[in-house]
Parts: structure tokens; C-alpha cells; sequence
């Protein structure tokens, strides 16, 4: 690749992978030229989760239009785009098939690269979008509603899982709590809402924290307790307070997360921590961990909420780094569900 292609690199990043449509136009790696993001959560909401089927049609209906918007707004046509970046998985394998399908046909039709995009990757890539002057290693602590891993990030596309969770991912546990606790889907953001007005003492929930120096995590036990003592008390005849249990929760949740992070701090001696994924959104997690890790010297990076959720803009910075690689995808790219980080 000339030094005049990496000059001016516009990607077009597309996201379908679970329940949000999404598109950005982003310009050398920094400069998000658009975005956009259709969600469905109103959809769903309903149903108290993502319906797989109906997620699928929803991108069918949303992705055109999604694409159009972007390249609208950035004042572009495909002619312009260097590349289409697109997420393969991992995610739902209906809604994984209409980006890679759609981003397929229109990079084959505009005669430009396709770049194929783990997910994973681009939740955390979503911190070089606003902060370009990071140095390797780094460390990330990637939480979604899917997955619950910590990484050391040796450099670009360099990846060494040092723990995952064993069971439930924190969002899944945080989504699954407040289901329960009728507070409606997607949990987190419901769960940090209704927590402010509660007592994050009030109930001591368990902290899995498995065998000692383990990274790995377990979330599963600490969502049985909750609904255990929902149950108790229900049959007791009792009403516990709501704002009190997701208060405590949310606490133990946090707890367990900053533990382990700052273990894997202490192992790797690693400088920077990058937080990515959903529930990286989580004002408790981001303060806990600010505070933390200044006593530490270690400095702790996330990005702006809108970039921690599902989004277009994640996918097409990870589509950055892999267009400077010549890392492109053949047009017999697939969806693959299950796709791990390495
Ligand atoms: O990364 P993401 O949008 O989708 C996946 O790749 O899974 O993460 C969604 C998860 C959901 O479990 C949602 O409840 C959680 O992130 N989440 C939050 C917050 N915002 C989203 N959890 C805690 N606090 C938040 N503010
Ligand atoms: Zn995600």
C-alpha cells in the first residue's frame, strides 16, 4: 500500500450483529465523518429480550436506509469509500448474515475492499476513536451483554485472553436481574438508573472471585442469589426494595469486575486499562475504576457511552487498522456466530 492510500482512508464500518443497525463513515482512523445508529430496543422491549427472527427482519428493513443516511451525512457515495468494514460475528447468526450480505454486494458493486470485522475487536477498538495516542501493552476489560473477558493487547490485532467468564457475562447477569425485577430490557442502564435511589449496602450479595489469582469470572451464582432472596422474601410475604437490590447488585458486580482488573494490573504490570463493551457505559464501573486506578499510577481509558454500546463507528475504526494491514476479507465471508477473539 502507497503512502498516498493510507493518507486518505474512508471507511464505511456496518454493525448488525445483535439488535442495533448501524453505519459510520469515518476518515483516517479519527475523523467520524457520520453515524448512525437504528435501534430496535422498542421492539424487543416488549418481549423482555431480543427476539432472534424478528431482530433479522428489523436489519432487513433498517439496512439500507441506515448505509444511505451515512454516506448522506458524510457527504459521500461508495465511489469515495477505500473499504467496507463489516461485523462477522460474533452475534446472531440471522442479523449477522443481512450486514454481511449487504456489505458484500456493495463493496463487490463499488469495486472496494470488504474487511471482515470481529466484533469483539471493535468494542475494544472503540477507545483508539477518541483517544489515537495509545501505547502497547494494554490491558482491556471488555464487558458485554455476551461476553466478560479480560485481555493483555500486545499490538494491533495482538490478542492473549488472560480470563472470560465461566458461565453468565456481567451484562447477562445485570439484563437477567432486572428482568426479574420487572424493570424492563436492556437491564444495565435500567439497573444504574433505579440504583441511584438505593442502598448499595443493603443487601450483601456474594462476590464470585473463584480460585485465588484466577482472571476468570462467574456471574451465574451472584444472579441465583438475587433471585433467591426475591423468592424468600415473596414467600414470606415480604416486598424487599427494588432500588436496594439493584443498588446492591450493581455494587457486587462492580466489585468483581474491579477486582479482577486490578489483579490482572498487578500481573501483567501492564500502565493503561481500556474498558469496552456495554456495560463499560456503567458510570459505578468507570468511577470505581477512576479512582482505583489513579492510587495505582495506571491510567484508565473508555470510551464516550454512545461508542460502548453497539455502534458503527467501533466497527469501522477496527476496519481502519486492518485497511493499513492490507487485511481484507474474500467475498466468501460468512457469518460466524461463535467467533472468538483468537
Ligand atoms: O456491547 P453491547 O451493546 O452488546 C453486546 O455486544 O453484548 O452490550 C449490551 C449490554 C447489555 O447487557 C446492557 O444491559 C449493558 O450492556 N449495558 C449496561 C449499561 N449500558 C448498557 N450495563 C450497565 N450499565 C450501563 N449503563
Ligand atoms: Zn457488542
Amino acid at each position: 500500500m502507497t503512502e498516498s492510500q493510507k493518507s486518505n482512508v474512508v471507511i464505511l464500518g456496518i454493525e448488525t450483529s445483535c439488535d442495533e443497525t448501524s453505519a459510520a463513515v469515518l476518515l483516517n482512523g479519527r475523523d467520524l465523518r457520520s453515524h448512525v445508529i437504528s435501534s430496535q430496543i422498542t421492539t424487543h422491549q416488549k418481549y423482555g429480550g431480543v427476539v432472534p427472527e424478528i431482530a433479522s427482519r428489523e436489519h432487513s428493513l433498517h439496512f439500507q436506509p441506515v448505509v444511505q443516511q451515512a454516506l448522506d451525512e458524510a457527504k459521500l457515495t461508495f465511489r469515495d469509500l477505500s473499504a467496507i468494514a463489516v461485523t462477522y460475528g460474533p452475534g446472531l447468526v440471522g442479523s449477522l448474515l443481512v450486514g454481511v450480505s449487504g456489505a458484500k454486494a456493495m463493496a463487490y458493486a463499488a469495486g472496494v475492499p470488504l474487511i471482515g470485522i470481529n466484533h469483539l475487536e471493535a468494542h475494544i477498538y472503540a477507545n483508539f476513536l477518541e483517544h489515537q495516542d495509545l501505547k502497547f501493552p494494554l490491558l482491556a476489560l471488555l464487558v458485554s451483554g455476551g461476553h466478560t473477558h479480560l485481555i493483555l493487547f500486545e499490538a494491533h490485532g495482538q490478542y492473549k485472553v488472560l480470563g472470560h467468564t465461566r458461565d453468565d457475562a456481567a451484562g447477562e447477569a445485570l439484563d437477567k436481574v432486572a428482568r426479574t425485577l420487572g424493570l424492563g430490557y436492556p437491564g444495565g442502564p435500567q439497573i444504574q438508573r433505579i440504583a441511584q435511589e438505593g442502598n448499595a449496602e443493603a443487601f450483601n450479595f456474594p462476590r464470585a472471585m473463584l480460585e485465588p489469582g484466577s482472571l476468570d469470572f462467574s456471574f451465574s451464582g451472584m444472579k441465583s442469589a438475587v433471585l433467591n432472596t426475591l423468592n424468600s422474601a415473596h414467600m414470606r410475604g415480604e416486598t424487599l426494595s427494588v432500588p436496594d437490590i439493584a443498588a446492591s447488585f450493581q455494587q457486587a458486580v462492580v466489585d468483581v469486575l474491579v477486582r479482577k482488573a486490578l489483579l490482572a494490573i498487578k500481573e501483567t504490570r501492564v500502565k493503561t486499562l481500556l474498558l469496552a463493551g456495554g456495560v463499560a457505559a456503567n458510570r459505578l464501573l468507570r468511577e470505581t475504576l477512576d479512582q482505583k486506578l489513579a492510587e495505582k499510577g495506571v491510567c484508565l481509558v473508555y470510551p464516550s457511552p454512545i461508542f460502548c454500546t453497539d455502534n458503527g463507528a467501533m466497527i469501522a475504526t477496527a476496519g481502519y487498522y486492518h485497511y493499513l494491514k492490507g487485511d481484507f476479507a474474500p467475498w466468501t465471508l460468512n457469518a460466524v456466530p461463535g467467533l472468538g477473539l483468537v
